[in-house]
């Protein structure tokens, strides 16, 4: 049989650093604190652990601007904590992977020191400075993804630097011929270290328009995020992109099974061409895993869910792998947007889908967007645009891992205040009261994640949808040759349904069930489908 990769045939599961487990009593989660949780994480039949920054930062956007892109920064432990976790994570045959944040550095950074000290500097042309507007004001009409231009004045040269984030993440210029090699040494250090790959933040970001022409309106603007107002043509998706993600490539490609995984929010059609060119021996020269985020943001209905997974599945050229994303620390909540009942069936989905999915921590348990009172907003975006906080603000997604029912959920010490701060139902809702709970998420999830590591169909054989002859069902097959082959039907509705599938079989083993309470052989010709029921069949 095929052999597949751990970053095919696995999953990934991301932690918030700074909300994982607080080792040291400072309510801010650390490298030390994951690794006394890596028995939980081999409990919940995942492959890789991805990491959010964890380099030395001034925090203005919470790590993702990197001050020194080999080091570790003292909040989170140091050197020596980072090769302990690499070295136990390994031992478990789990996999590391790390945040890479190459479009922006921290102002704070070397090269951004030497590049503002003056305009002569060898420095000043890796960030991307230029002239004020003749009146004064920005070179540009670009604005920044956090809320206003994205341009700063430097008064001490007199010029602006471009940021699409906050004032202190400058862009790098990988128009300098400089800039690419250093950033693909800051990859050989860790990749030495023997990292197993990169998680690339904006990767489609990271050329600008040499020109730097004004964007023009979007026409579909829906008026509430300011970063819509224009159609960035000029600042996302160049083509010359895909020449640098290529030399990334190479360099990931020096070693044994290294994997990256890029940050793009693109249509199918532009998205897929971040794979790159299909080379002699079947692998692609760009992302191993161009990240597919529609699951985040699409209409949560079964039609809607139906045409985008088959129109995903059309879309990848030949031989590039699938990968689909439930939740992340930039967008709200999976069990808060649609609901608990929603969020079973949306774990089911992700876990039975064609494609390595990745999961947000916290997931696994259901955790919720946690309302944050107005003195404990940090997030840049919120912060700065606080009549739209509750939309664009990312701290509800970012709170503190809930372990258990003792103070602060178990995330750090009775005495200490979190840095971010807990839900009121934290009591109800943590790991140690499901694992005591047969039909919890955390049984639904580790039940998933335990037949899809064992069942090659649902790990990485092919995927069909089936009509289910109801609006509100979804359902499709996994099949793989020699092996066993399953059904998944989900009802995204709040009525039951009664179903015919007999052209599938006419009758099948329930697996899995939503409830966690269903099981045996059922008919398939009259199939009683809940309300919000989803069930996986081996046929
Ligand atoms: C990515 C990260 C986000 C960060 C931004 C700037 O979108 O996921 O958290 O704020 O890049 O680095």
């Amino acid at each position: 049989m095929k052999q597949y990769s751990w970053w095919q045939k696995g999953i990934i599961y991301q932690i918030y650093p700074r909300s994982y487990q607080d080792s040291n009593g400072d309510g801010i989660g650390d490298l030390a604190g994951i690794r006394q949780r890596l028995d939980y994480i081999q409990s919940l039949n995942v492959d890789a652990i991805w990491l959010s920054p964890i380099y030395p930062s001034p925090m203005h956007d919470f790590g993702y601007d990197v001050a020194d892109y080999c080091e570790v920064n003292p909040i989170f432990g140091d050197m020596a904590d980072l090769d302990a976790l690499l070295e136990d994570i390994h031992a478990r045959g789990l996999k590391l992977v790390l945040d890479l944040v190459p479009n922006h550095t921290s102002d704070e950074h070397r090269w951004f020191v030497e590049s503002r000290s003056s305009r002569d500097n060898p420095k000043r042309d890796w960030y991307i400075w230029r002239d004020p507007a003749p009146d004064g004001g920005p070179p540009n009409n670009w604005v920044s993804f956090f809320g206003g231009p994205a341009w700063t004045y430097d008064e001490r040269t007199g010029q602006y630097y471009l940021h699409q984030f906050v004032k202190q993440q400058p862009e790098l210029n990988y128009r300098h011929p400089d800039v690419l090699p250093a950033m693909l040494d800051n990859m050989r250090f860790w990749l030495d270290k023997g990292i197993d790959g990169f998680r690339v933040d904006v990767i489609w970001l990271m050329l600008k328009d040499e020109q730097l022409r004004d964007e023009p309106l979007n026409p579909d603007w829906d008026g509430i995020n300011p970063i819509g107002k224009l159609q960035h043509i000029y600042t996302q998706n160049l083509p010359g992109v895909h020449d640098i993600i290529r030399a990334m490539r190479a360099v990931l490609d020096e070693y044994d099974d290294r994997m990256m995984v890029g940050e793009i929010y693109l249509p199918n059609e532009d998205l897929v061409k971040y794979y790159g060119t299909r080379r002699e021996d079947g692998s692609f020269d760009e992302c191993h895993l161009p990240f597919n985020f529609q699951l985040l943001l699409l209409d949560w209905d079964a039609r809607t869910v139906r045409d985008a997974v088959d129109a995903y599945e059309a879309a990848l050229p030949q031989g590039a792998w699938p990968n689909w994303v439930l939740g992340n620390h930039d967008r709200h909540r999976v069990a808060s947007r649609l609901g608990q009942a929603q969020a079973r069936v949306a774990n089911i989905l992700l876990m039975t889908l064609r494609g390595t999915p990745t999961n947000y921590y916290g997931e696994e348990i259901g955790m919720e967007n946690v309302p944050i009172p107005p003195e404990f907003i940090q997030d840049p975006p919120a912060v700065n645009q606080p009549e739209i906080a509750h939309i664009v603000g990312r701290d509800p997604e970012r709170t503190p891992m809930q372990w258990d029912a003792s103070p602060h959920a178990g995330f750090t010490e009775e005495a200490v205040i979190p840095w971010l701060p807990l839900p009121a139902d934290y009591q109800t809702r943590n790991v140690r009261q499901q694992e005591e709970d047969p039909t919890s998420m955390l049984n639904l999830y580790r039940s998933l994640t335990k037949l899809r590591r064992s069942e090659p169909a649902l790990a990485v054989g092919d995927y069909a949808s089936v009509d289910a002859g109801a609006a509100d069902v979804f359902a499709y097959q996994r099949t793989a040759p020699g092996a066993n082959a399953f059904l998944i039907v989900l009802n995204f509705g709040e009525q039951s349904h009664t179903i015919n599938l007999s052209e599938i079989a006419t009758q099948a083993e329930v697996v899995i069930a939503t409830g966690l309470k269903r099981s045996g052989t059922v008919s398939l010709n009259a199939l009683e489908l809940e309300a919000n029921e989803g069930l996986v069949f081996r046929l």
